[in-house]
């Protein structure tokens, strides 16, 4: 930890929850807590609460929930320290500079310094696309029809033909060779020494949502090759994780997001008044997109280029999308390349009549595979729906994959029932349960071990939910039946307080400073419960989940006993016969 926990606390309280998440999203008091529309989802009622008592959020619509720093880490995406810092400005909280370990201290300075950089390294480019020098890049801006307005906006730049300037001016603003090769501004080699990696380009920055530079595509005006050179991973630039244009589009309040290839694309459609347009950053959509897209938007739109890899990365990201639970739907340009191309030669008016007759993305990937087909010859359609049907099973849910065999059925002018029928025959033959019996996670490829962890964590979230019940269940476990480290040391913070007669999970959330620790941590504290109506259905629940969590724990510990253990084993073996009499315990909540 870097700062001291004490002062980390401090922070959180001078910071009253409601206060500060009031700057950010409309909230409205209704009994106890205060609700708004989620920032993390879409959503047109309000399913986002946050609590004064408990100085915690919670969206029941997502999910999502934390203290006053988790709200920070997710909002404005900083990580903790930098939460931290903020919070403490405002609160006038002084932090001392000495508490740093260093190797911390050495940490979030990189990251901050190597923003630092890129956001010079950034200006530079954009005073030298206005220069003499640059006139040739902003010709060739203009001659792409971009406005000087979009260019400011999207903070375009050159970087010129001297191969090494942008190098000494970053060192004599005082940044170390070491520190600009971090940011991946410069490469060296045996002949030349020391250059600049982006040399006679045009330069795209590449910000994060919170508008820090966090990298560059620089394109070579022409035709050479590769046409864009885009900034290494470095520790601010994951590409996985971010998406062009997102800084601009999450503001845009449209329920849906358009997603391209290109950053031109993005730039044109932005410019012609679709800003929820966004592009992945050279690389194909990743799950870590569709988890980040999922934070704004439910729906997306995907307009890639309408050539073969176009097509291809459209297919492959259909899945991604709807596995976060985002509904794609598919634009195609023909007859023009990109988004781009059609939005110059057809126009806005144009490309708002192809989002308007998108295809379901689901519907356009048949369509594709029919391709593989003689759909003319009676064997090649057999083949072909054959097929379709394995894919139809792919709708875990029955209604959904009902509406789709509606929709397959009337495309393809087969009869419904028929295709139903060939469905659950695919279904069985394929090894799958009957598909109406079949549980909805199966084929989800979850580890086992997931619904163990779920049950501890719905134990931990009752526990901080009723102090009552906290009393209940630690009657029968104790923090070392946690399994997962993380869960045991939130258990044995949580047990700590409860002894000292105060439950506080937001103070907990603060031990956590890692920010994948911090994320999860704060998940424990909110697990989804299915709504349980009477008390004996509650108990019966409290009762299983009790008996589910102790009895791996009791697992779990002998398989890692070590062997010469005996007492050890008795032990366990107590306790084994221990749960075989809660096994006839009724118990109670009240
Ligand atoms: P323009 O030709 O300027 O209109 O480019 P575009 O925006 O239409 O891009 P294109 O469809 O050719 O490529 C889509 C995206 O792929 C670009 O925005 C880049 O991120 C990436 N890309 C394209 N060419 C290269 C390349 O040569 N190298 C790398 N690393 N990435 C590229
Ligand atoms: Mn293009």
């Amino acid at each position: 930890m870097y700062y001291p926990e004490e002062l980390i606390e401090e922070v959180r309280m001078k910071n009253d929850i409601v206060d500060v998440i009031s700057g950010y999203v409309r909230l409205q008091k209704k009994g106890s807590s205060y609700f708004g529309l989620c920032p993390f989802h879409n959503e047109k009622s309000p399913s986002f609460s946050v609590s004064r008592g408990k100085q915690m959020y919670y969206c029941f619509g997502c999910g999502a929930g934390g203290n006053v720093f988790t709200f920070l880490m997710e909002y404005e995406n900083f990580s903790f320290i930098e939460a931290v810092k903020f919070l403490a400005d405002r609160a006038g909280v002084e932090l001392p500079e000495m508490e740093y370990s260093k190797e911390a201290k050495e940490k979030a300075g990189l990251r901050a310094t190597l923003l630092e950089i890129n956001k010079v390294a950034a200006q530079y480019f954009y005073v030298q696309l206005k220069t003499e020098q640059g006139k040739t890049a902003y010709t060739y801006l203009t001659n792409r029809e971009l406005s000087d307005d979009t260019i400011k906006a999207f903070g375009l730049g050159y970087s010129n033909k001297y191969s090494n300037d942008l190098f000494q001016y970053l060192r004599k603003k005082g940044y170390s060779e070491d520190l600009i090769r971090q940011a991946g501004l410069i490469n060296t080699d045996e002949k030349n020494g020391v250059y600049d990696k982006f040399w006679n380009r045009v330069m795209f920055p590449i910000m994060d949502v919170n508008n820090r530079v966090i990298g560059f595509g620089g394109r070579v005006m022409g035709d050479g090759k590769p046409k864009y050179l885009n900034s290494p991973e470095t520790a601010i630039f994951d590409k996985s994780r971010n998406l062009y244009g997102l800084n601009r589009a999450r503001t845009s309040r449209k329920p849906y997001l358009l997603i391209c290839e290109g950053y031109m694309d993005v730039i044109s459609l932005h410019q012609a008044g679709f800003t929820n347009a966004v592009a992945s950053l050279g690389t194909a959509l990743t799950t870590g997109h569709a988890s980040l897209i999922k934070r704004y938007v439910q729906e997306v739109y995907l307009t890639y280029d309408s050539d073969e890899a176009g097509t291809k990365a459209a297919l492959r990201a259909v899945p991604i999308l709807k596995e976060a639970g985002i509904s794609a739907k598919v634009i195609r340009m023909d007859p023009y390349k990109d988004p781009d191309e059609f939005i110059k030669n057809l126009g806005a008016d144009e490309f708002e009549k192809r989002i308007g007759s998108a295809r379901n993305g689901f519907l356009f990937s048949l369509e594709i595979l029919a391709k593989n087909y003689d759909m003319e010859s009676p064997e090649g359609k057999t083949a072909f729906f054959k097929e379709t049907a394995k894919r139809l099973m792919g709708f875990e849910d029955e209604l959904e994959r009902n509406n789709y065999i509606e929709a397959v059925a009337k495309s393809y002018r087969v009869s419904e029932e028929s295709l139903q029928k060939l469905v659950t025959k695919t279904a069985i033959s394929e090894g799958m349960a009957k598909p109406a019996a079949r549980p909805k996670q199966a084929g989800g490829g979850k580890p086992k071990e997931d619904g163990i962890l779920v049950s501890q964590k719905i134990l931990l979230t009752w526990m901080i939910e009723d102090v009552k019940l906290f009393g209940t269940i630690k009657r029968y476990i104790s923090p070392e039946d946690f399994t997962e480290e993380l869960y045991r040391t939130v258990a044995d913070l949580l047990y700590e307080q409860y002894e000292a007669g105060e439950l506080n999970p937001a103070k907990i959330l603060n031990h956590f400073t890692a920010e994948e620790e911090h994320r999860e941590a704060a998940s424990l504290f909110h697990t989804k419960i299915r709504e349980l109506s009477t008390r004996e259905e509650q108990e019966q629940a409290l009762k299983e989940t009790i008996l589910r969590v102790k009895g791996h724990s009791i697992d779990y510990r002998t398989m890692h006993l070590d062997p010469t253990d005996m007492a050890g084993l008795q032990r366990l073996m107590e306790e084994k016969r221990k749960l075989d009499d809660i096994k006839k315990l009724h118990i109670s909540i009240e």
